[in-house]
């Protein structure tokens, strides 16, 4: 399973490929509003750092509009993935970026038969938003097992990029059902390592090396 930062944070990329999980990033408008910095400089400066895929999502609602726009994106590098929202005008988009041999990510996906349509549109990853939908009461990971369990019946090739993860057990539960990608935010990322058994356990090992005599 590759690990993208869900970030636009150029300290939390280097820190996460500091710690060896960074096979790629992605971002959406409101993590750009956050780095509250030219966004073109942004969007510049991570696909500089990043070697692996980074999203970049379009704000046009038109086809025209996104194709427009991404035209625009993929100069930031051979690693920009267009992002584009489940939308009708947005599998427009996705066919024809595809046709141009251009990434693309599928994002804002709640239902199953989303992420088939972006399927079928020949999109290269489809974003389920898990924890939106943990958030009203649904059960996201149980979208993305039936997504998985429908890519696999037809051997549909889109990647699934498990997204809007708000903890390690999203991250266990899509390891667990085959997920090909999770998108983690970096708060999460760092709690990959820690269990509290670990540190007591290293606390009283450490405690109980003191005792040892020593020459
Ligand atoms: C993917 O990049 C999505 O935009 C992101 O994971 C959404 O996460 P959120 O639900 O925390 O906004």
């Amino acid at each position: 399973m590759k690990f993208f930062l869900d970030s636009a944070s150029l300290d939390e990329i280097k820190a996460a490929k500091d710690m060896g999980l960074l096979d790629g990033v992605t971002t959406n408008p409101t993590l750009m509003s956050k780095e509250k910095a030219d966004w073109h400089k942004v969007a510049e400066a991570i696909c500089r750092e990043v070697e692996g895929p980074v999203s970049l999502e379009v704000v046009g609602t038109t086809a025209e509009q996104m194709l427009a726009e991404a035209k625009e994106l993929v100069k930031y590098g051979p690693n920009v993935v267009v992002k584009i929202p489940m939308l009708l005008e947005g599998l427009k988009a996705v066919r024809s970026l595809r046709e141009q041999g251009i990434d693309v990510n599928v994002t804002l996906v709640f239902q199953p038969l989303q992420a088939l349509m972006a399927a079928k549109a020949g999109a290269t990853y489809v974003s389920p938003f898990v924890g939106r939908v943990d958030a009203i009461g649904g059960d996201g990971m149980a979208m993305v097992e039936e997504i998985l369990a429908i890519f696999r019946n037809y051997d549909l090739r889109t990647q699934v990029l498990v997204a809007s993860v708000r903890n390690p057990l999203h991250v266990v539960r899509a390891a667990l059902m085959g997920a090909d990608v999770v998108t983690v935010p970096f708060a999460v990322l760092k709690d990959f390592v820690k269990h509290p058994l670990t540190d007591s356990g290293l606390e009283s090992f450490l405690k109980d090396w003191e005792k040892v005599p020593k020459a």
